[in-house]
């Protein structure tokens, strides 16, 4: 035999790792764990216990404490009670703890990744060299970020008490991702493993205790899905993170809709691997098996989606196909294998539905000839090809080792099938032309794109989904806002808005004569002026009740029409920054040309004072935003290994934007102009107290070089067009600046296509101060991160 031949057959021996200290851990809590709440061990109050298990063989490994709402409460309770001081603390003091959190992992590390590979399945080499690692350095990250806060946040506080949601893919990490952002802003938290993989928090918990985080701030509560719910529901938790499906998501939006909780979502994924002609073939296939069968595919950015040249498809697939046979399934302690079992029967089960019934829909199934064992939840490594874009298998997280293999002919229709998803959380492209790399990675509707790379994370990068995956990102600075409020937000009074006059409600058709009218103005659609679809318009009357002129009353309809056209005015979203800012520049000019005429006209709602003040601050407003438009730019992480991540500010899309009544310019000018620098198109809703507005902005808009479409106005019942808006599926976030009954609209009725809600939680803000009413805290909102991985070196 020769040596070729030889190596060729070789075997791998059993490797396996001692799970004797994890098991020893387990016996010295008898096997049974309570809550850890207010930095000690509690008994649940009620719900008893449930088990957790090895995947690998079914075998119970220890009990675990199901979290009743009481019990929830109780945690919630210990982190209020702990926040006042935690927040207080020096930003030093909060490092010190992080950092000694960071050395404690590092010290414990091996019973981390063994417990994190009893309870998961997941292969030892991966909780070993990826997991556990990653989440010291997430530690170590966010001590620096403890240290730096009042400098690199000065006018930010924490949101308060934070109630964390993780699921069972990456237990320790999830946590890590969640606790230590938390932690270094000056949250408290109160924090709920997943019900199948409980056992690693558990051991982070007696860490907390070991390096005396003061009781209170971190409290783990465990439980399944109604634990979770009570934690959301619960009235006296400022921010909700969570980590899982879409489904459950959407759920949470739903329970925190009528409540001030901060919310981010980091959802479920169907991301793209592309490849084109010209990628390294062999390089790509190792991304592939660190793609899709890193973790069993149980990973939300797992690249599940085979997206292939067709001029490569062949070889790639017969690649693709040698090295499926090459892997290696079978315990995860083992410390050979590849692929380890799935987490329970359930998902499991779950796999085989999906992939049976992408066979059905005409997909093809090959799996390498590998024998499973005996016992435990294995499902091999799977390759679907012929999979129609419609499928169910290209259109659902199967969340298990299956790939699904489309192809594409040039790049305009590889983008168009990457896109077709719900989804937007990851993406990869493979070609060694980085002119087409990177031209494909902009045009991809995902959070985070790798570049001839795949599934690599850093604490200083931060990770979050587009559209249906979610909103809000982990890591990074980008990251650590979502746990920061404004000082002044906090503290803003409620809003006691105007209402419109009584008689301003009064319907009519629009094209009934009356004298004495002095204005009438349309809607503003596509750049044109639109008659209302019901044919009514609403009077205007000025503060003393005199008639102003009438403003016609928008519908669904026209709502669907500006959306249309808001949609089609590409070459505003495609626009440079720099034409950006000359059209805004541009349309401050035009505003400061009529200034007294339309002060003149708000005067007569508003007041003289205000009036002239709306229009003087609306010139400033806009020119400070012609300012942004080309400074406010992303940043180049630089993560510990041969890669940059390039942070690109993307603009959201298509905005909906219910504008405040009590400032009907100037607040009109504070929320559009934010949106419209950062490259989004936009339907607004004037304010219900003077609509007659719209006349003035059209007219500005009209004469400014702006796209029609760029900015379309419909004028009438804001809480009727609000819900229009909301549901609508092309509209991808919704920004509502009124009352607290519409904040709480906004949010429920944008549960569909979980779009983006930004309001002003029913508070007051003063319009006409710049500290509060312009700057980032628009911007970031008016914008989502893009992180595209790019490695270099050989
Ligand atoms: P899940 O979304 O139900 O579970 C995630 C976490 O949410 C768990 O801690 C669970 O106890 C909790 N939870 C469940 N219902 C809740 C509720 N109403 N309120 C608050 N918390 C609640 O995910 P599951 O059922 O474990 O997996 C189902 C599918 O979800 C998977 O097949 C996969 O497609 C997807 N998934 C996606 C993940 C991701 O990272 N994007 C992670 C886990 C699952």
């Amino acid at each position: 035999m020769s040596i070729a031949e030889k190596f060729a057959t070789m075997e791998y021996g059993p490797a396996p790792e001692d799970p004797k200290e994890a098991a020893a851990w387990l016996d010295r809590h008898e096997r049974r764990f309570g809550h850890f709440i207010n930095g000690a061990w509690q008994k649940p109050s009620a719900g008893g216990y449930f088990d957790t298990v090895d995947p690998s063989n079914g075998e119970k490994l220890a009990a675990a404490a199901q979290g009743s709402a009481a019990d929830v409460d109780a945690a919630v309770k210990a982190a209020r009670a702990a926040s006042p001081k935690w927040q207080t603390l020096t930003p030093h003091a909060r490092a010190r703890y992080l950092y000694a959190i960071a050395r404690q992992v590092q010290k414990h590390s091996r019973l981390f990744a063994v417990l994190e590979t009893m309870d998961n399945g997941k292969p030892i080499r991966e909780s070993r060299d990826i997991d556990i690692p990653l989440v010291a350095r997430h530690f170590y990250h966010h001590a620096g970020w403890a240290q730096l806060l009042e400098q690199e946040f000065p006018d930010y506080v924490a949101c308060g008490v934070v109630g964390q949601i993780i699921p069972w893919n990456f237990p320790l990490l999830m946590l890590a991702w969640k606790i230590a952002p938390a932690l270094a802003t000056g949250n408290t938290v109160v924090l709920k493993p997943a019900e199948f993989t409980p056992l690693t928090a558990l051991l982070f918990a007696e860490i907390c205790q070991e390096v005396s985080l003061p009781a209170g701030v971190v409290n783990i509560v465990t439980g399944d899905g109604a634990t979770g719910e009570a934690l959301v529901k619960h009235p006296d938790v400022d921010k909700i993170a969570f980590t899982g499906s879409t489904e459950v998501g959407r759920a949470i939006r739903a329970a925190t809709a009528p409540s001030h909780k901060r919310l981010s979502l980091e959802l479920g994924g169907k991301s793209p691997f592309i490849v084109f002609e010209d990628a390294d073939l062999d390089s790509t296939v190792e991304g592939l098996v660190d793609g899709i069968w890193f973790n069993q595919g149980q990973v939300c950015c797992a690249g599940s989606r085979l997206l292939v040249q067709e001029s490569v498809t062949e070889v790639l697939i017969a690649k693709v196909r040698d090295r499926m046979s090459s892997l290696r399934i079978g315990p995860p302690l083992d410390k050979a294998i590849d692929i380890g079992p799935i987490v329970a029967r359930v998902q499991l089960d779950r796999i085989r539905r999906l992939v049976d019934q992408g066979v059905a829909e005409g997909a093809t199934c090959w799996q390498p000839q590998i024998v499973l064992p005996s016992r435990g939840f294995y499902y091999p490594p799977t390759l679907l090809s012929n999979v129609h874009p419609t499928s169910i298998v290209a259109q659902q997280e199967i969340f298990g080792p299956v790939l699904a293999t489309m192809t594409f002919r040039t790049p305009k229709e590889a983008v168009e099938l990457a896109n077709n998803t719900v989804y937007g959380l990851a993406a990869c492209v493979w070609s060694e032309s980085i002119n087409v790399a990177l031209h494909t990675a902009a045009q991809l509707k995902a959070g985070v794109v790798w570049v001839n790379c795949t599934n690599l994370f850093d604490a200083s990068c931060g990770f979050g989904g587009y559209r249906e995956s979610g909103y809000g990102r982990e890591g990074g600075r980008e990251g650590l806002i979502e746990y920061l409020e404004p000082k002044w937000f906090k503290s803003a009074p409620a809003l006691r808005a105007p209402k419109a006059p009584e008689s301003a409600r009064s319907e009519r058709l629009a094209d009934s004569s009356v004298p004495a009218i002095d204005r009438t103005v349309k809607l503003y659609i596509g750049g044109k002026q639109a008659r209302p679809d019901s044919g009514y318009s609403m009077e205007v009357r000025g503060s003393d009740g005199r008639l102003l002129g009438e403003a016609p009353l928008g519908n669904r309809k026209d709502i669907r029409n500006a959306v249309e056209a808001a949609r089609k005015a590409e070459s505003w979203a495609k626009a440079t920054a720099h034409t950006r800012a000359q059209v805004l520049y541009y349309s401050a000019e035009n505003l400061s040309q009529r200034r007294d005429e339309i002060a003149q006209r708000l005067a007569a709602v508003v007041g003289e004072k205000q009036a002239a003040a709306e229009v003087q601050v609306g010139i400033e407003r806009i020119f400070s935003y012609a300012a942004w438009a080309d400074k406010f730019d992303g940043a180049v992480h630089n993560p510990p290994f041969r890669s940059i991540a390039i942070a690109m500010h993307e603009a959201i899309g298509t905005v909906g934007i219910i504008c405040p009544t009590e400032a009907p310019l100037l607040g009109f000018l504070s929320l559009v102009m934010p949106a419209l620098a950062m490259g989004n198109t936009i339907i607004a809703i004037p304010s219900e107290q003077y609509p007659l507005i719209t006349g003035d902005l059209y007219q500005l808009f009209d004469t400014s070089d702006l796209p029609g479409g760029a900015v379309n106005i419909v004028s009438g019942y804001a809480s009727q067009l609000l819900k229009t808006l909301a549901e609508h599926d092309d509209v991808d976030a919704i920004w509502c600046f009124g009352d607290e009954s519409q904040a709480a609209a906004a949010k429920s009725a944008s549960i569909g296509n979980l779009k983006q809600v930004f309001t002003n939680e029913g508070r007051a803000i003063d319009w006409f101060n710049h500290k509060v009413a312009e700057g980032r805290w628009f911007l970031q909102r008016a914008t989502q991160v893009k992180n595209i991985w790019v490695p270099y070196g050989e």
